[in-house]
């Protein structure tokens, strides 16, 4: 039997199903990931053409020893922008529980989401340790720039925030849980990731699509600059430069060709179709902030 709030509401009815497909698709990376078994030898970590190289006069002087290896260093970078991200969320879910009914079906969920989140962040702790990588994280700029949005921010923004790093991880990781020439560590963190954060992208999508109609021509702009703002910090953080010098590149050189590499701005679009489609039915794109979308690279080769 429900709680006593919204009974029978939308919001609820959502909370409820996702609820239920939580207690019935769970996982424990700690016990459910074989953490011993060895690194398969000659195995990329993440699809080859989606290296952040791939193409470039840089990748073709590459060994493929060396291509392997900066497959194993981007996973490693990703997955600590993947935990960066993941503490600013909880932390956003915290602050959005706080003023509503504690007892409600959304609330409980707000408190499954944060659990598996929990679970997640530890599981990309675990993996990088596996990868034998340091924690490369986002940087200075942007665990600064992430420290006033998670402590004020709320409501559209907040959600439709959670879904830039929730769609572009997922379109990622599903095509690494599907190709099954890759490294069967990544393979198996992508599939719980998936199969999890199906659910933590129908809720931020649910509120997003319910608050965004009510919006105020002002707070409309706000959110669209807010979000172009997230994005370009987002993408341009998820392969930090440290993973070039990391297999004996000029990191300087090398971030420049990625940036500029076709098949980079490919990928990157690939990833975030799903989010820009979202975001364009809400009426979230547009404004000052497309410049910031364009040189995220997000928008692929649509520029
Ligand atoms: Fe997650
Ligand atoms: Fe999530």
């Amino acid at each position: 039997m429900p709680g006593t709030h919204g009974i029978g509401t939308d919001r609820e009815r959502v909370a409820e199903r996702l609820l239920a497909a939580s207690h019935a698709h769970a996982f424990d990376p700690i016990t459910d990931i074989d953490w011993d078994a060895p690194l398969v030898d000659g195995a990329f970590f993440l699809p080859a053409h989606r290296v952040s190289l791939y193409g470039t006069p840089i990748w073709e002087r590459m060994s493929e020893r060396q291509r392997i290896d900066l497959s194993r260093h981007e996973v490693a970078s990703m997955a600590s922008v993947g935990i960066w991200f993941e503490v600013v969320l909880m932390q956003l879910l915290i602050r959005h529980v706080y003023d509503r009914p504690l007892t409600s079906r959304h609330v409980q969920y707000a408190f499954m989401e944060i659990a598996e989140e929990c679970r997640h962040s530890t599981m990309f702790g675990r993996l990088i340790e596996k990868l034998d990588c340091p924690e490369y994280g986002p940087g200075p700029y942007a665990h600064a720039a992430a420290r006033a949005m998670k402590t004020f921010g709320s409501g559209v923004q907040a959600f439709a925030m959670a879904l830039i790093a929730e769609e572009v991880l997922d379109t990622m990781q599903r095509e690494m849980t599907a190709d099954e020439s890759l490294q069967p560590i990544t393979r198996q963190t992508a599939r719980i990731h998936v199969i999890e954060e199906a659910r933590h992208v129908r809720y931020a999508r649910d509120e997003v699509a319910r608050g965004a109609p009510h919006m105020s021509g002002a707070e409309r702009a706000i959110t669209r600059l807010a979000l172009a703002r997230a994005a370009h910090i987002i993408a341009t953080r998820l392969v930090h430069p440290g993973v070039y010098a990391a297999v004996g590149l000029d990191p300087a050189a090398a971030q420049r060709a990625a940036r500029a590499n076709p098949y980079r701005l490919d990928t990157l679009g690939h990833w975030s179709r799903r989010l820009i489609a979202f975001y364009d039915e809400h009426g979230l794109l547009g404004g000052p902030g497309q410049r910031l979308w364009r040189a995220s690279g997000l928008m692929g080769r649509r520029i």
